[in-house]
């Protein structure tokens, strides 16, 4: 296995099992830590530098807690209109990330540039982490729904997940590229406009990720131990702001939604929910409180999740 150390997270695509049994049992070490809602001192004298070109609620700050709960410290922007970068220079990349190695010890971006973070780290000396770039990828946030999954399922291998939702999304081929490292089986289910590309899927065939393309949800959910979900009415990643303007809830079509009913009357008992967050109508809140939803603990897991990255990354452990 790879060490750690200095690494940049960039996409999942080759990261390695083993990998991920690394990072979730040095999660699960620091858990405590969270759970008790303390603050240690393990990265005491190390700054994360957050760079975020698009607007993020739980990716900047999960992140931004994991380094406060290991006793690190925090800079950053949350909005590049108040950067150079974001202003008449448009400060290139490049540029920006010369400085920025020089405020902190690991960087934290996302940009609605694909490839963008790939980019920052060819120009800086400290490991860039891929907080979402453009359509690209969303390493953070699959980490945190498999240390989900390893943490209330108890295991990985053997499920079958039903994808659905907008899978042009980072976080749906991110996904899929950490699905070829595990015995998954996937089902992917898209409105016609927003299905997996066939370049995509021919890599995926070349990674030997385990797939099928489905209609519904509903055609598929009774043999789904996880339901993905992402939204179909979606923000345009490729651009660094998207105000909602007259888009209206409530207008996600059927064969992309799940219902409290159909939860109740279809799913496998033992099935659990996970979405990456936010929602628009494609998850009705009155699914919140059954038994399913394991959304809300995600956000916990994100948090133990990444300080267990900050740790092996920044040589806390190895
Ligand atoms: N899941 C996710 O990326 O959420 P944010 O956009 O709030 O960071």
């Amino acid at each position: 296995m790879r060490s750690f150390l200095g690494r940049d997270v960039l996409s999942l695509k080759d990261w390695e099992r083993a990998e991920f049994y690394r990072l979730f049992e040095v999660a699960q070490e620091l858990e405590p830590i969270a759970r008790k809602r303390r603050n240690s001192d393990l990265l005491a004298g190390k700054t994360l530098v957050t760079a975020f070109y698009q607007p993020s609620t739980r990716t900047r700050l999960s992140h931004e807690a994991a380094m406060l709960r290991l006793g690190g410290s925090v800079c950053g922007f949350a909005d590049a209109k108040m950067t150079r970068a974001g202003d008449f220079y448009q400060e290139s990349i490049k540029d920006t990330v010369h400085m920025l190695e020089y405020y902190g010890d690991v960087i934290a971006m996302r940009h609605f540039q694909q490839g963008a973070p790939a980019e920052a780290a060819k120009h800086c000396s400290v490991p860039v982490i891929n907080c979402g770039d453009g359509w690209g990828e969303h390493p953070t946030q699959i980490l945190t729904d498999f240390y989900t999954l390893h943490r209330t399922v108890g295991r990985i291998d053997g499920l079958t997940i039903l994808a659905v939702g907008d899978h042009r999304m980072r976080t749906m081929h991110t996904l899929c590229y950490a699905a070829s490292q595990f015995d998954l089986k996937l089902y992917l289910v898209a409105p016609p406009e927003m299905a997996p590309k066939k370049e995509f899927l021919a890599e995926l065939d070349e990674l030997n990720v385990q797939y099928k393309l489905a209609e519904s949800t509903e055609s598929v959910i009774h043999d789904c131990d996880v339901i993905y979900m992402e939204p179909v009415v979606q923000a345009d990643y490729t651009k660094s702001r998207v105000e909602a303007g007259d888009v209206q809830k409530g207008i996600t079509p059927p064969q992309y939604k799940i219902t409290r009913e159909m939860m109740l009357k279809k799913a496998k008992k033992d099935a659990i929910i996970l979405h990456s967050l936010p929602r628009m109508d494609e998850l009705p809140m009155d699914c919140d409180h059954l038994r399913h939803a394991r959304y809300w603990e995600e956000a916990f897991y994100g948090v133990a999740m990444k300080m267990g990255m900050f740790a092996l990354i920044l040589g806390a452990a190895e």
